[in-house]
């Protein structure tokens, strides 16, 4: 897929997810009416929308009905909304912007920017349990998924080695486990549940979680090159914040040509994951994306 029609159908998965998430949030003026504010402040900003176009574009390769999708999509976009507003807090990042407004904690207070997140998690497996059109099996299946991949083995966990290493230094080992796992789970997941509600045959989930691997682990290299080159107006966040607080990047371990250049290996290896395999333009022109992306 060329990058013009790629930016149509990042464009309208935004559209479709927005909507979800809108319906799937309660509205501002409902009781407690500043939680909910505040979770529609963090859910409905600007974001890229890449997991929920990962969980579209999975589910439609293995033939599931686009409005089967839109329950799974607003669900990993919530879970990522909730990890963005803890993320920021002071007492991990302490970051001030986000999505190019203030962040969460900043617009309205640290103690409803931790109920948020509390809150946005919760409203995801609520959506994944009540989702239509899918069994009970298939969303059990679904749940199981994320959870593990947000977990204390997936995001959670990821996001704990992160801090514990601030300072300390990782090897390339240890960073690439800390990425897979703070970063690449939740996206290991969005393109297994878009296979799950399409009911994939245990090859095509393999070829489907190789190329998972490979993006979900590009993406961060490619967040931590941005981190370092971006356009603070155009990522939305303060550039060089990692490298300032000292954090392990791909970028401060290798130096920024080394990193974009493993970006694009692992780009390869995700298309190569998907040779031969009919209806997966979608998907090889996200793997391009993720690593040209500028924000
Ligand atoms: C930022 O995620 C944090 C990482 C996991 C690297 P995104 O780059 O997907 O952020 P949004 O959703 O587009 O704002
Ligand atoms: C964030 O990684 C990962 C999660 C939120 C799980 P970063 O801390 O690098 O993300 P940014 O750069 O703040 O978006
Ligand atoms: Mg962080
Ligand atoms: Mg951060
Ligand atoms: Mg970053």
């Amino acid at each position: 897929m060329h990058a013009e029609p790629l930016q149509h159908a990042l464009k309208a998965a935004c559209i479709r997810v927005e909507a979800a998430l809108d319906r799937a949030l309660p509205a501002s003026d409902a009781a407690p009416g500043r939680l909910h504010e505040a979770m529609r402040y963090a859910a409905l900003g600007p974001g890229k929308r890449v997991r929920p176009f990962l969980v579209h574009a999975a589910g439609a390769l293995a033939g599931a009905p686009a409005e089967t999708l839109d329950a799974p999509a607003c669900a990993l976009e919530l879970i990522h909304a909730y990890s963005l507003v803890h993320d920021d807090l002071p007492a991990m990042d302490d970051d001030d912007l986000r999505r190019g407004r203030p962040t969460c904690h900043r617009a309205y207070d640290e103690a409803t920017a931790i109920l948020v997140g509390d809150a946005l998690q919760t409203l995801a497996f609520q959506t994944l349990s009540t989702a239509p059109g899918l069994s009970a099996e298939t969303r059990l299946g679904m749940i199981e998924t994320l959870t593990r991949a947000s977990g204390s083995l997936g995001m959670a966990g990821g996001q704990a080695l992160d801090l514990a290493a601030v300072g300390q230094g990782l090897d390339l080992v240890g960073l690439e486990a800390m990425h897979r796992m703070k970063t690449g789970a939740l996206i290991e997941a969005s393109v297994r549940m878009g296979a799950l509600a399409g009911g994939a045959d245990e090859a095509l989930h393999s070829r489907l979680k190789d190329y998972a691997r490979a993006i979900g682990l590009a993406f961060q290299v490619r967040d931590d090159v941005l981190d370092v080159t971006g356009d603070s107006a155009v990522i939305g966040k303060t550039r060089g914040k990692d490298a300032a607080a000292n954090k392990p990047t791909y970028v401060s371990l290798l130096g920024l040509d080394a990193a974009q250049s493993l970006a694009l290996r692992l780009r390869d290896e995700a298309e190569a994951a998907l040779e031969g395999l009919a209806g997966a333009e979608t998907l090889r022109g996200l793997a391009r994306y993720i690593v040209e992306r500028q924000a």
